[in-house]
């Protein structure tokens, strides 16, 4: 009889790789998929001493010790629910079954306490860092009971990810906690890829640099306060060439992104917590803009290109670029880590930022340089507010603000769209305490509606007999 640490179930590409990632670690991994060919087209391709196949439940289940411990990596929604299903009856009250998937965190909090109700551990896992994360060290977030914590951990520690010796997991809090920051990680990762999208716009569009260029410059910026693995791949991709043609790939590659939902669910989240990720919402949108293919085209011949104007020259433009990019991408993660933080409250998971911040410094997707100094900045103030009230961060904005706007003001006089940078800047001012405009929106809802209003010179609640009569 074979004798198992974890069972891995689901063993499409994230779920094998993990599965061998156990394995390399010296974990004996029970491996099961619903269709039979998966299991054994891995245990052909990838045989290794440690990973056992399995093509029933129960014997996978047999094969462990009390308690025993599953991972589910299947497609988030229904087939979660179906695993769930098929495997809790087979349990025993202590076990654990682990969710790698991207489930949305209300889903977790559902199945948590249905698990919990019958003696089981349910544990929401955010994964992060692809394929080659999985397979080689990515950052996870897992989200439970937190005595029943000290059972997975050794296994999900030691396959994590290393950030200066310091494994990028941790225990993030209970029920849907895990899940949540998955999901707010992946929000910030759609801004950061927008922002970097909006940047590539301006060199290439209003700037002129050449792929080349781009992929020198990128090189470049990997080595300074951009230092992330965003801008390391963007490097790497201006460079590779095409497989068809002469050039490089990039420039034959359909200008339409897709999107699974992870990033529309933290806006979504956002705005009901009453929270502005503007910058989530902006990345979100650009994809759906960019998906109206045709009608992109047929309006491009309607609507005339601006008069735009002329770029400054090209080592000034680099800087501005630069500069605008950090700073907006400051006010990115300022927007995302807001969020958790109100989530934490609203839900009482008394989620901790600098550890999050610590285990986002590699193996996922959006792990940067100035992740560091996240953690740094909570660890000064746990219970810092905004990112952007940190000295380190606010030195940033400071620095870099008056170059976003400049990179704006090219972008937007050139027709070029810059929906986050351009949400970056107006989150600084609205941040900063400008005028907002809200005492005509007062005056408009009382005029309207008899909604009230408040004043500067008085407290309490006024009403106005505006006197006037519109038809
Ligand atoms: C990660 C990623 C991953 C996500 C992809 C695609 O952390 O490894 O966030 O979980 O699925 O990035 O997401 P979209 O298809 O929504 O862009």
């Amino acid at each position: 009889m074979y004798r198992t640490d974890i069972g891995v179930i689901g063993l499409a590409v994230m779920g094998r790789s993990i599965a061998l990632n156990m394995a390399d670690h010296g974990f004996k991994v029970g491996g099961y998929n619903r269709s039979r060919q998966v299991t054994e087209r891995l245990i052909e391709e990838h045989p290794h001493e440690n990973l056992v196949p399995f093509y029933e439940l129960k014997e996978l289940v047999a094969s462990q010790e009390r308690p025993r411990k599953f991972l589910i990596m299947v497609k988030a929604g229904k087939p979660v629910d179906l695993v769930i299903d098929q495997l809790s009856p087979l349990l025993d009250a202590g076990d654990m079954i682990l969710d790698g998937g991207n489930s949305f965190f209300e889903d977790t909090r559902r199945r948590e306490q249905q698990l919990r109700e019958k003696g089981i551990y349910y544990f929401g896992t955010g994964i992060s860092g692809g394929e080659k994360g999985a397979r080689f060290g990515p950052s996870i977030m897992p989200g439970g009971d937190e005595a029943a914590y000290a059972h997975i951990a050794p296994i999900l520690e030691t396959i994590a990810a290393k950030a200066k010796g310091e494994p990028c997991c941790a225990y993030m809090g209970p029920d849907g906690a895990g899940h949540y920051v998955k999901m707010v990680h992946n929000g910030i990762e759609y801004a950061d890829m927008q922002l970097i999208a909006e940047a590539y716009l301006l060199l290439k569009y209003a700037g002129g640099f050449s792929n080349e260029e781009l992929a020198d410059m990128f090189a470049r910026w990997n080595q300074g306060k951009l230092k992330s693995y965003l801008i390391g791949i963007t490097a790497d991709i201006f460079r590779e060439e095409d497989d068809f043609q002469d050039g490089q790939l990039i420039d034959y590659i359909l200008d339409s992104a897709g999107q699974k939902g992870t990033g529309r669910w933290t806006s979504l989240e956002s705005l009901k917590q009453g929270v502005n990720v503007s910058l989530i919402t902006a990345a979100c949108n650009a994809r759906i803009m960019s998906n109206r293919i045709e009608k992109r085209k047929l309006a491009k011949e309607l609507i005339p290109e601006p008069k735009g104007i002329s770029a400054p020259e090209k080592a000034v433009m680099k800087e501005l670029v630069e500069q605008g990019l950090y700073t907006a991408k400051i006010t990115a993660y300022a927007q995302g880590f807001e969020l958790l933080a109100h989530a934490s409250k609203e839900y009482g998971w008394n989620l901790r930022y600098g550890r999050i911040a610590a285990i986002f410094r590699a193996g996922c997707i959006i792990q940067a340089e100035f992740l560091e100094d996240i953690t740094k900045a909570f660890e000064k103030n746990p219970e810092l507010d905004n990112l952007m009230l940190d000295s380190f961060f606010l030195d940033g904005i400071r620095k870099g603000q008056e170059s976003l706007r400049e990179a704006l003001c090219i972008g937007i006089k050139n027709g070029i769209p810059l929906p986050a940078m351009s949400q970056a800047a107006a989150y600084i001012d609205a941040f900063r305490g400008v005028p907002a405009g809200a005492n005509l929106i007062q005056a408009q809802r009382d005029c309207f509606g008899a909604h009230t209003y408040e004043r500067i010179d008085r407290d309490g609640i006024f009403h106005h007999d505006w006197g006037q009569d519109h038809e």
